[in-house]
C-alpha cells in the first residue's frame, strides 16, 4: 500500500526505538523541568517551563526558571502574584506577552482546579489556556500528565523536513498539516512523553539548524537530507520581509534630587504592564518636511524631520507632551546622535525600535503640576532613581540600557 510519507514503512516504524535508544544514552536528563522519569509528573513545572522555552534557549531559561520555582511553587502562588513581580521576575528574557500569558494562565488554571478539582486532562482544555499553542499543550499532555500527546514545534520540523526531505515552506499551513501527521506518525503511543523529550534534545544538541552533527545521528541511515550532503537547505522558509523601523525618544524627565519619572505601560501593546520611561513616538517624514510638522500646538521636541506619532501615544505621554508644550520645556538628547543613529537598537518580533534618550530637568511647581494631571487621570507613576528604579521595577531591558547612557 503506497504511503502518503515519503519514508517507508520501516523506517517510520524504527524511527521511535532507535531515537530513544539514543536519548536513553545520549541525551540530556538532568533538566530541571523534567517530569517523564517521575510517578507523579507535575503539569504546573511542565507548562511553566514550556511557555519559557518557547522563544528562549534552554541556558537562559534554567536561572529564571529556578527563580520562578522559588517564588512561585504552586500555580495557584503564580495566580495570587502581583503583575509587577511577575514582571520583575521575568525582566530581561523579552517576549513579555508570554509572561501576561502566564499570569493569566495560572488564574485560569487556579479557576480550573477549583472547578473540577485537577488540571485540565485534554488537549483541547490546554489549548484554551493563554499563551498555550497547539505544541506546547501537546508536551504538556505528554510530559506533564503522561497521557498521548503530540509536539511539533520548531526543532521538531527542523529533524522531520530534514529526515523526510520535505521542501514546502514550513510557514504555510498546508506544509504544517504535513508535518503534524508526520509527527503523528511517528509518536508512540506509549510513553509520548519520552518520545517528546528525545525529540527535543535531538533537535537541540544533533540536528541543530547549522552544522548538524549527523554522524551521531540514530536517524541518519535514511535521513533523505543526509543522503543528498543538503540538511541545511531544510527547513524551508519564504524569505522574511525586512523589519520597519520605529524611531521613538524615551524622555527622563528628572527633578532636582535627581529622581526621574516612570509610568506602567497600559495592559496592551508594548511592554504591557511593564514600568517604562514616557515614550513619544517619532515619525520620519522624507523630504522637505516643513508642511508635514504637526501642527496646531507649538511642537518645541521635534525637528524639521521628524513628527511625534501622536496616534500611538498612552493617555499619559499625551498629557506629559501637553504638559511639556505649555511648561515650554525642551528635552535635549543625552547624545548628540542623529535619530537614524540612535543609541539604544531594540529589536521586536514586529519591528526594530530605535530610542533616543531625551533629558530634561524640571522644578518642583513644574513637578506639582505634572503629578496632578496625572493623578487627575488616575494614572500609575512613580519618581525614583536610576538604581532605586532598576532593583525595584523588573525594567524591560532596553530601559536599562537608556539609564546607563
Ligand atoms: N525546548 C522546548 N521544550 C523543551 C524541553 N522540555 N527541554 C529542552 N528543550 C526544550
Amino acid at each position: 500500500m503506497p504511503t502518503k510519507f515519503s519514508q517507508s514503512a520501516s523506517a517510520l516504524n524504527t524511527f521511535a526505538p532507535r531515537l530513544l535508544d539514543w536519548f536513553k544514552t545520549d541525551g540530556r536528563h538532568d533538566l530541571p523541568w523534567q517530569q517523564h522519569q517521575t510517578d507523579t509528573p507535575n503539569p504546573y513545572i511542565v507548562w511553566l517551563s514550556e511557555v519559557m522555552l518557547q522563544q528562549t534557549q534552554v541556558t537562559t531559561v534554567l536561572p529564571y526558571f529556578a527563580r520562578f520555582m522559588a517564588s512561585f511553587p504552586t500555580v495557584q502562588d503564580l495566580a495570587a502574584a502581583d503583575w509587577e513581580v511577575i514582571a520583575e521576575h521575568w525582566a530581561g528574557m523579552g517576549y513579555y506577552a508570554r509572561a501576561r500569558n502566564l499570569h493569566k494562565g495560572a488564574k485560569q488554571l487556579v479557576e480550573i482546579i477549583n472547578e473540577t478539582g485537577d488540571y485540565p486532562q485534554t488537549l483541547v482544555g490546554w489549548e484554551a489556556i493563554s499563551g498555550v499553542g497547539p505544541s506546547t499543550a501537546g508536551a504538556i499532555m505528554a510530559m506533564g500528565l503522561h497521557k498521548y500527546g503530540v509536539i511539533c514545534d520548531g526543532n521538531v520540523k527542523r529533524v522531520l523536513t530534514r529526515w523526510a526531505a520535505i521542501d514546502g515552506d514550513i510557514t504555510k499551513s498546508v506544509t504544517t498539516k504535513q508535518l503534524w501527521a508526520l509527527a503523528e506518525r511517528l509518536t508512540p503511543k506509549d510513553n509520548s512523553g519520552l518520545f517528546a523529550q528525545a525529540m527535543m534534545d535531538m533537535g537541540a544538541t544533533l540536528c541543530v539548524r547549522r552544522n548538524p552533527n549527523c554522524q551521531l545521528c540514530p536517524l541518519k541511515a535514511d535521513c533523505l537530507a543526509h543522503a543528498e550532503g543538503r540538511e541545511t537547505d531544510y527547513p524551508v522558509k519564504a524569505k522574511k520581509k525586512p523589519k520597519p523601523s520605529k524611531f521613538s525618544n524615551a524622555l527622563i524627565i528628572e527633578n532636582a534630587q535627581g529622581d526621574i519619572l516612570w509610568l506602567q505601560r497600559p495592559d496592551n501593546g508594548i511592554w504591557g504592564g511593564l514600568w517604562s520611561l514616557p515614550l513619544q513616538f517619532v515619525e520620519k517624514v522624507e523630504g522637505d518636511t516643513n508642511s508635514k510638522i504637526m501642527t496646531g500646538t507649538q511642537n518645541l521636541n521635534v525637528s524639521s524631520n521628524e513628527k511625534i506619532y501622536e496616534s500611538e501615544f498612552t493617555t499619559s505621554e499625551q498629557i506629559i507632551y501637553e504638559w511639556l508644550i505649555e511648561n515650554k520645556l525642551v528635552a535635549k538628547p543625552v547624545s548628540n546622535t542623529l535619530l537614524d543613529d540612535a543609541p539604544i537598537k531594540h529589536s521586536l518580533t514586529h519591528f526594530h525600535w530605535y530610542l533616543q534618550p531625551q533629558r530634561v530637568v524640571v522644578d518642583n511647581k513644574q513637578i506639582t503640576e505634572l503629578k496632578d494631571r496625572l493623578n487627575a487621570a488616575d494614572i500609575e507613576f512613580k519618581w525614583l532613581g536610576q538604581q532605586k528604579a532598576r532593583d525595584s521595577l523588573g525594567l524591560p531591558r532596553a530601559m536599562i540600557k537608556i539609564i546607563e547612557v
